[in-house]
């Protein structure tokens, strides 16, 4: 009989899967770590979903999320064609791989000069979202992971030319904006000047869009290389339901369309994210809230020691005093609240801290208060 680990390919066998924030179930913790909304849908998001939960749960949904790309397209000021739903916007981000890298591992005969290795390459910063070498290990595709700013800014351009580490040819370039895991805005313009540079395709990754102070939006309706990937994960309160999506050039959309799974978007999660379409002043009340608490939560953090980093998302990255930041973690817990700590080196001096409700923001605080009067006992 063959070995099981036999029949893997190697790709898979030697890959490092992507990490998600624990589920814990237990009771009373304060949980910040997975930047999920404090808030529920609204009642009317509630309702549609509990009122489409009958004997049609026998159907396939609509394959392509046709009144749902209708809606977002008449939000977005776009048509339909501009617009890609996927199961989360994990899975758009995986279909750009797919649709736009050409694997290159174990090609290297093939893929030996430069001019071909960069359309096998997926490029990022670091630190961002640790699921984007993922995608590229999955595919077999080059990852050129360059370093942000120690202030976690974006390179200007002429300063990526300067620096050579940076691929203008790369066949997929990510940029999270806001940036994750720092919580750090980036100016429209700015990513404007970096996207006229890249010869590929260009995502920028905008799930917490929705707590900054810009959006880039308009480049993907502009540039025929931008993609931009909004969630209803974080700011719409719908983590549950997993719906994502890419807004971009028709060209492209088709592309990435055509490898899709014929019904990638199940039916509860299409109703759920069109009901929430209807109510948008409720989420934008939440994010006014969810705003006020980052501030004051920020706030309380610096007068205890901590720097918090400025933020324009729904969580903060924060460097805590005293102890390293790992210790933290684990005096948290021991507190019932649970933060996020990431080992690379680029950030694991800190924590990261999912904004709850001002009640859970103000359990964090008197936690972070009671551990500072124990080492100082
Ligand atoms: C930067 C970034 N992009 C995308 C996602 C994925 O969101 P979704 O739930 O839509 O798959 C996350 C989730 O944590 C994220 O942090």
């Amino acid at each position: 009989m063959p070995k099981p680990q036999s029949l893997i390919r190697p790709l898979v066998r030697d890959l490092h899967a992507y990490v998600p924030g624990e589920q814990p179930k237990i009771k009373g913790l304060v949980k910040l770590n997975t930047n999920e909304n404090p808030y529920p849908p609204s009642p009317k998001v509630l309702a549609a979903v509990k009122n489409a939960a009958d004997g049609r749960l026998r159907l396939y949904p609509n394959p392509t999320a046709q009144a749902l790309r209708e809606k977002l397209a008449r939000l977005h000021g776009c048509a339909p064609e501009n617009i890609l739903v996927g199961n989360g916007s994990d899975e758009v981000l995986a279909l750009a791989v797919r649709c736009f890298v050409e694997p290159s591992r174990g090609s290297s005969a093939i893929f030996g000069r430069q001019a071909d290795r960069a359309g096998a390459t997926v490029q990022y910063f670091t630190p961002s979202y640790s699921l984007y070498p993922v995608l590229a290990d999955i595919h077999g595709a080059a990852k050129n992971a360059v370093p942000l700013k120690s202030d976690f800014d974006l390179s200007g351009v002429a300063e990526l030319k300067r620096g050579k580490e940076w691929d203008f040819k790369a066949a997929l370039t990510f940029v999270t904006t806001p940036n994750a895991p720092s919580g750090r805005g980036y100016k429209t313009a700015e990513l404007e000047k970096l996207c006229r540079a890249q010869k590929g395709v260009v995502i920028l990754d905008e799930a917490y869009v929705d707590f900054a102070e810009e959006n880039a939006l308009k480049l993907a309706l502009k540039f025929p290389h931008v993609l931009v990937a909004r969630t209803f994960s974080k700011a719409y309160s719908l983590c549950f339901q997993r719906v994502g999506y890419f807004i971009g050039h028709p060209e492209l959309i088709a592309a990435l369309d055509k490898i899709r799974d014929s019904y990638n978007v199940n039916g509860l999660g299409q109703l759920a994210a069109s009901a929430t379409l209807d109510d948008l002043k409720f989420y934008r009340a939440n994010f006014k809230k969810i705003i006020a608490t980052r501030e004051w939560l920020s706030r309380e953090l610096t007068k205890l020691g901590f720097r918090a980093l400025p933020s324009q998302t729904n969580f903060i990255l924060a460097q805590p005093p005293k102890f390293p930041a790992r210790d933290w973690l684990q005096k948290l817990r021991e507190q019932k609240i649970l933060v996020r700590w990431f080992s690379a080196p680029e950030v694991s001096d800190y924590l990261r801290i999912t904004i709850g409700t001002p009640a859970e923001a103000e359990a964090l605080i008197r936690a972070v208060c009671k551990i500072l009067a124990v080492s100082k006992s």
